[in-house]
């Protein structure tokens, strides 16, 4: 499918954004092997999210969406932690990294041998990362040329372990913990930076036995995991699209409501406002360990920077937007010690400079970041999403500031993590 976005001359409007990808994850994981029914408010509605619903439901776990109060309401019917069943066919991740990686982790401890996959993109990223510790623990996985989904997980009692991660990686995190509440003992991971710990947040939620210091998580293998109801806050990634749309759109003043506020997430918020972003929080509330509130943004002058080390790691999922709000920046935006984005859903240091270099736009990378000099403006041109969603809708923005229509290539991407991100575009564009 291809998508027109048209120059906007403001944005107005109070939006929403889909309920945050990573939390969805994690609640539909633990509420499957939690004991008794559970009920998540506000479950991500993007494609990646559905993919691990349904490698659940592959593992005997039963759910299903209700209207409750005309909103649609996810129930699982938690098995219990040793009550999932192998599966008849193979699991299908989709696109979704996050599946099949903290999935790993489950499937590591079962009775039981599973064998997951993934579309095209997926079968390209590494999986050594999650091999390599739960092999530590006792797993016995193979995988395409010894690294590469499809991945055949043989389950078996596990033990614990004490893990330093060689890179920041929540979703490595993730699954370490997960095998560390089957595992006996204790298992503790030590990360190089600190990541999202939504994990650890959730699984304390549900009872598990969690300790969460700065940079280092432990869990005790054996707690049983009790269902409730749970609600996902926005997803702040998401919203990063909106709040760079409203800072680089003349006279604009928008509202996004019911935002993920996590402090592990928040450091797009302090690099915008360090740039010179009018930024507001208007209302902040704690929701099962969770903050949340809503975010004004307003039209604001960019200065631009230099991202580098942890604040890269911390960014990583926003870098595709930041790069157009440095386009349009002062002076420009460096972003550095980011290798990890050569193994996203695609390349995306090289799907950013295609498509910014497509719009005229001057931009130098190297193989662990990218400099893009300020005070550029965008062509009108065709863009290509590499299948990618985040390309697809950094790119979308950066069309809202362009000289003319441009036109997404494979724009149905933005629904792995934002099915309604063009429909909320004609929202709010002027
Ligand atoms: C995620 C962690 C990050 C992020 C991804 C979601 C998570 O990946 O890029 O979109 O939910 O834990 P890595 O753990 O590979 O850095």
């Amino acid at each position: 499918m291809t998508e027109q976005i048209s120059p906007a001359k403001g944005l107005h409007g109070v939006i929403t954004v889909p309920g945050d990808k990573s939390i969805s994850h994690r609640y539909a994981m633990l509420t499957s092997i939690a004991e008794g029914e559970s009920q998540i408010h506000n479950y991500s509605t993007g494609a990646d999210c559905h993919s691990t619903l349904a490698c659940m439901r592959s593992l005997g776990v039963e759910h299903e969406f209700k209207d409750v109060d005309g909103r649609s309401v996810l129930f699982v019917r938690g098995k219990g932690i040793h009550g999932l069943s192998a599966s008849k066919d193979q699991l299908d991740a989709g696109n979704s990294g996050s599946t099949i990686r903290m999935l790993s982790g489950i499937l590591a401890a079962q009775p039981f041998t599973t064998r997951i996959a993934g579309d095209s993109s997926l079968a390209k990223r590494p999986m050594r990362r999650v091999m390599t510790p739960l092999g530590e623990m006792g797993a016995r996985i193979e995988a395409a040329e010894g690294q590469f989904p499809p991945l055949t997980i043989h389950g078996t009692p596990l033990h614990g372990l004490d893990y330093r991660l060689p890179v920041a990686s929540a979703q490595v995190k993730s699954c370490v913990l997960l095998a560390g509440l089957y595992a006996e003992g204790e298992t503790i991971v030590r990360e190089p930076v600190i990541t999202r710990d939504h994990t650890e947040i959730a699984l304390r939620e549900l009872g598990a036995d969690v300790t969460i210091e700065p940079r280092v998580a432990r869990i005790r293998g054996g707690a049983q995991l009790t269902g409730k109801m749970l609600v996902v806050p926005g997803d702040l990634s998401s919203a990063a699209f909106f709040l760079v749309a409203a800072l680089t759109s003349r006279n604009s003043d928008l509202i996004i409501t019911n935002v993920g506020l996590n402090p592990t997430r928040t450091a797009l918020l302090d690099v915008l406002r360090g740039m010179g972003a009018s930024i507001k929080l208007l209302h902040i509330e704690q929701v099962n360990g969770e903050i949340i509130g809503n975010l004004q943004v307003k039209t604001s002058r960019i200065k631009g920077g230099v991202i580098e080390g942890a604040t890269t790691a911390a960014v990583i999922d926003e870098v595709p937007i930041l790069a157009i709000l440095g386009a349009l920046s002062e002076e420009g935006l460096i972003v550095r010690d980011a290798a990890e984005l050569r193994v996203k859903e695609t390349d995306r240091i090289d799907a950013i400079a295609h498509n910014l270099r497509r719009m005229g736009v001057t931009v130098h990378t190297t193989e662990t970041g990218i400099e893009i000099p300020g005070r550029q403006s965008f062509q009108a041109t065709e863009i290509d999403s590499f299948g990618d969603h985040r390309i697809a809708m950094a790119f979308a923005i950066a069309a809202l500031s362009a000289d003319g229509p441009c036109t997404i290539r494979e724009s149905e991407a933005a629904s792995v993590s934002f099915p309604e991100f063009y429909a909320t575009i004609r929202q709010i564009v002027q």
